[in-house]
Formats: C-alpha cells, sequence, structure tokens
C-alpha cells in the first residue's frame, strides 16, 4: 500500500461565507475544496470584494513575470505585517521597493555563500552538540530545534552574534502568536467584520508581540547603529555593517535608525521562519521513508566522508538537494502570495476590476493533477529531469523581480544542516503521528514533529 505524506483532507461542499471565515481563520489550506486541486481559475466573494486564485502557467507568468508593474504585493500584508517588518522589501512596491533593493543589494553580497559557509557550518556543529544530549530512546519535537538553529544562523550571518536560549525563546514565542493573530487581523479586514465582533485579545497579542521581537532587534541594533553616527570603524563584516555604511547616492543619504531595524527585521523572520519550516518538512518526509533516508544517507558518506563539510563537498549531494526540492514542493513554506489589481484586467474570460485580490499559491501550483503525476505523494526522482517539469508550475522561492534575495543562501544552509543531521543519526517517526498542518505566514505543524534520533554506529 501506497503511504502518502499527509496533507488537510480537502472539503466536499461549498462552504457558506461563515464557515469559510472560520476555516481561514485556523488555516487556509483547511478551506480548499477537492476542485481547488485541478482548477485553471478559482473565484470566491467576501463583502464588497472579490478574491481569485489563477491556477494557470500563463497567469502566473503573466502576474510574476510579463506584468508584474500591474500586480503589485497587495497593501493587506504590508498592513499585517507592519508591526514587525514596517516599510521593508518584503511588502513595499514601486520606486520605494526598488530603492531599497537597490540598497540593500550590496549587504546581500555580505551573504555570498563562501563567507558565510563557517558561520553556519559552526552553527550546524552547535545543533549537533545540543541534539547529542536528547534521550534516543524517546520521540522528541525537531520543530523547535529547526526553529532555533535556523534564526541562530540568521543571527551569526546579520549580527554577528550567536542566539542565546533566552533570547531565542522570548523571540520565537513571540513569533507565533504573530504570526496566528496577524492572520486573524488580515481576515477580519477582508470580511469585513464589525468592529464589536472583533477580539481585543487579538488585537493586543498582535501588536504587543511585534513590539517585544522589534525591541529585542532594536536592542542589539543600537549600540553599532550610535558607534556607526560617531565614525567608530565597525569591525564586523556582517550584514549590519553593511547596511549602516550603505549611501544612497541620489541623496547622499544613509539609512535611519528605523529603516535599518525594518530591513533587519524582514531579514531575520523572512530568513529563519520559511528555513525553520522546510527543514521541520523535510525531516518529516525522510523519517516517513526510510529508504529515501538511507539512500541520502549512502550519498553524503560517499562524498563526504570526512568530518569537514565543505561548499564543495555539499554541491555532490544531488539525490539530498533532490529530497529538499520536493519537500519545497508538497510543502512550499509561503503557501500563498497576495497580490492587487491596479487596473481592470480579464483572466479566463473573468473580469478582474481595479483593486481585487489575486492569491498566486505554489500550494496549489504545485499538487496540480494537471501538471503533476501522482501530485500528493513524495517522489524526490521527479526532480531528475528538470526538463520535464513545466515553466511556471514550480515556484517555492516565488519568480520575475520580487523573487527571494536569499535562494542560494536557503538551499545551502538547508542541505548543510540534512547532510549534518543524517550523517550522524537514523531517523525515525513516531508511530500513527500526523502532522496538524497550519498554513499561515508559512506552513507549520501545530503539533510540532516528533522523532526519534537513533545514533548511526558507523559514524562517530
Ligand atoms: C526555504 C527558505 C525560503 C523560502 C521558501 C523563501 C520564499 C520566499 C518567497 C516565496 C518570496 C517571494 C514572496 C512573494 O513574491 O510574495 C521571498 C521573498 C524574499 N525572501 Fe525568501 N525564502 C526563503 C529564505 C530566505 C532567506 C534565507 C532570506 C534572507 C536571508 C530571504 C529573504 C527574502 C527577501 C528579502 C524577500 C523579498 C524580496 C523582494 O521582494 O525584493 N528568504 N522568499
Amino acid at each position: 500500500m501506497k503511504i502518502y505524506p499527509y496533507y488537510p483532507k480537502p472539503i466536499s461542499n461549498k462552504a457558506s461565507i461563515f464557515t469559510r471565515y472560520f476555516k481561514n481563520n485556523r488555516s487556509w489550506l483547511d478551506s480548499l475544496y477537492e476542485r481547488s486541486y485541478t482548477m485553471k481559475m478559482g473565484e470566491f466573494k467576501v463583502p464588497l470584494l472579490k478574491i481569485f486564485l489563477p491556477n494557470e502557467p500563463e497567469l502566473i507568468r503573466r502576474i510574476m513575470v510579463s506584468e508584474v508593474e500591474k500586480f503589485p504585493k497587495h497593501s493587506i500584508q504590508h498592513e499585517m505585517l507592519s508591526p514587525v517588518l514596517g516599510a521593508s522589501i518584503f511588502t513595499t512596491n514601486g520606486e520605494v521597493w526598488k530603492k531599497q533593493r537597490e540598497l540593500l543589494n550590496p549587504s546581500f553580497e555580505m551573504v555570498r555563500i563562501s563567507h558565510v559557509f563557517d558561520l553556519m557550518n559552526d552553527a550546524a556543529k552547535d545543533m549537533l552538540g545540543r541534539l547529542n544530549k536528547r534521550d534516543s530512546t524517546i520521540y522528541s519535537d525537531m520543530d523547535q530545534e529547526m526553529t532555533f538553529v535556523t534564526a541562530d544562523i540568521i543571527f551569526r550571518t546579520i549580527l554577528s552574534q550567536r542566539l542565546s536560549k533566552e533570547e531565542g525563546k522570548k523571540i520565537v514565542d513571540a513569533f507565533v502568536v504573530f504570526q496566528e493573530t496577524s492572520v486573524k487581523i488580515a481576515l477580519q479586514k477582508i470580511f469585513r467584520i464589525p468592529k464589536f465582533l472583533k477580539s481585543k485579545k487579538v488585537e493586543k497579542d498582535y501588536y504587543e508581540s511585534g513590539e517585544i521581537i522589534r525591541n529585542s532587534l532594536a536592542t542589539i541594533i543600537q549600540p553599532r547603529y550610535d558607534a556607526s553616527i560617531n565614525n567608530q570603524a565597525l569591525s564586523e563584516k556582517d550584514i549590519l555593517s553593511s547596511l549602516v555604511k550603505v549611501i544612497d547616492k541620489d541623496t547622499g543619504k544613509a539609512f535611519s535608525f528605523i529603516e535599518i531595524l525594518d530591513q533587519v527585521a524582514m531579514l531575520f523572520l523572512a530568513g529563519h521562519e520559511t528555513t525553520a519550516s522546510s527543514m521541520t518538512w523535510t525531516l518529516y518526509l525522510l523519517a516517513l521513508y526510510p529508504h529515501y533516508q538511507e539512500e541520502a544517507y549512502q550519498e553524503i558518506i560517499q562524498h563526504c566522508a570526512s568530518n569537514e563539510f565543505t561548499v564543495e563537498n555539499t554541491k555532490n549531494l544531488t539525490f539530498l538537494t533532490n529530497v529538499f526540492k520536493e519537500s519545497l514542493r508538497l510543502y512550499p513554506p509561503v503557501s500563498f502570495f497576495p497580490r492587487e489589481t491596479v487596473e481592470d484586467t480579464v483572466m479566463r474570460k473573468k473580469k478582474l476590476k481595479k483593486g481585487s485580490i489575486v492569491v498566486i499559491s505554489p500550494w496549489l501550483m504545485h499538487r496540480n493533477s494537471r501538471f503533476w503525476e501522482d501530485p500528493h505523494m513524495f517522489n524526490p526522482y521527479r526532480f531528475d529531469n528538470l526538463d520535464e517539469i513545466e515553466k511556471y508550475t514550480y515556484f517555492p522561492f516565488g519568480m520575475g523581480k520580487r523573487t527571494c534575495i536569499g535562494t542560494g543562501f536557503a538551499m545551502q544552509e538547508s542541505i548543510l544542516l540534512l547532510a549534518s543531521i543524517l550523517r550522524t543519526y537514523t531517523l525515525e517517526l513516531e508511530p500513527d503521528f500526523t502532522p496538524d498542518i497550519i498554513g499561515r505566514l508559512t506552513i507549520r505543524s501545530a503539533n510540532g514533529m516528533p522523532i526519534k534520533l537513533i545514533k548511526r554506529l558507523d559514524f562517530t
């Protein structure tokens, strides 16, 4: 019998607007129909607004590549994330975005893989130190560890600091609350929920959690920003140093403190939450399919038998890379991208009025049976031959000019972390475990990922 990795079972009957609101409030993936996985273009109405879900390569190309200016990022996303991200490049549009990206690019030179690889490797070794202390006879949550190690890597590369256990817990806990409440706040807006029905607690938790994250980052940035404006040279060669030094050639001005805080907060969140999600889902899949786990292990032993992983030897891990790509297909961390129409337009004979919401979803495209054989099955060999994958049907890192700035960084980090874990341990999933998949800002498992780590005898 075939074993399929878990995904939320689609609903069969047409749901009322109330059911849809409550299902979306928990997780948008719970509101999908069977038909959503085969459709070319979905449409649903909320009071005074239409939301469209194009699910056709040609439409995805139009929105993300050829007519990208006509479909900017939706202002709701900007509003929803602003308590943490302020006005950072993840959500801005037009000239503001262009300028920010221009100013951020030199800083991003800092994350050239060869430069940050050693920092990633140090964090991976610290992770193994923590995992080694675990009781190898019990199933314990790997999601928490993946969240910590990916946040630690971002801390080391952006701020040249290790993440302490206490600081990590404070920020991660606050972000869990922020994820949950920000989606609720956005849905209240989209569904036009009247003020008297809105929860005051949700709003309070939303702003408070945002403040905790920003204050933690501001405390670290402030002394280094002050040092730079007092003309003291910054010794660290990290992204923060580069952001502090960058000058806008048109105005001659440097980033202000708040502008730097916005970009650092964005890089911190965009850079660890997504990778943590993808790592947890990949470990789930590897634990679910021991034969693929063994194949990945054999490859690691063949190419990286020495103690040190390097940029060069991890490049040879092609099967493991395909496992990771397939994991990103089944569980794309960013499962939907909201855009807005700036003028009336037509798609598949449907009229889209200016101001409509257009949602592009890699979750739906990656699982559409028109483009993928046995779409809900885990099969890393799909990526053996990239020519067989139709264009505009696979985009876990987005596409076009708004594509993820951290793609190379995330791929290297994930392969290194996976190789470090698989070379040291066999993974065993808790029997009968079913992840409680929640689709919010990223796709996470609400009940964690209980995995037993059994030390391999042939590698110590
Ligand atoms: C597996 C890991 C990751 C995934 C799946 C991912 C996915 C994405 C996606 C889908 C977008 C585009 C969203 C849209 O078009 O609406 C995006 C944008 C972005 N990502 Fe990532 N990301 C990952 C890791 C990272 C890392 C490690 C960094 C930074 C260190 C990063 C920084 C960014 C930034 C700055 C943007 C905005 C780019 C712009 O609009 O100009 N991401 N990411």
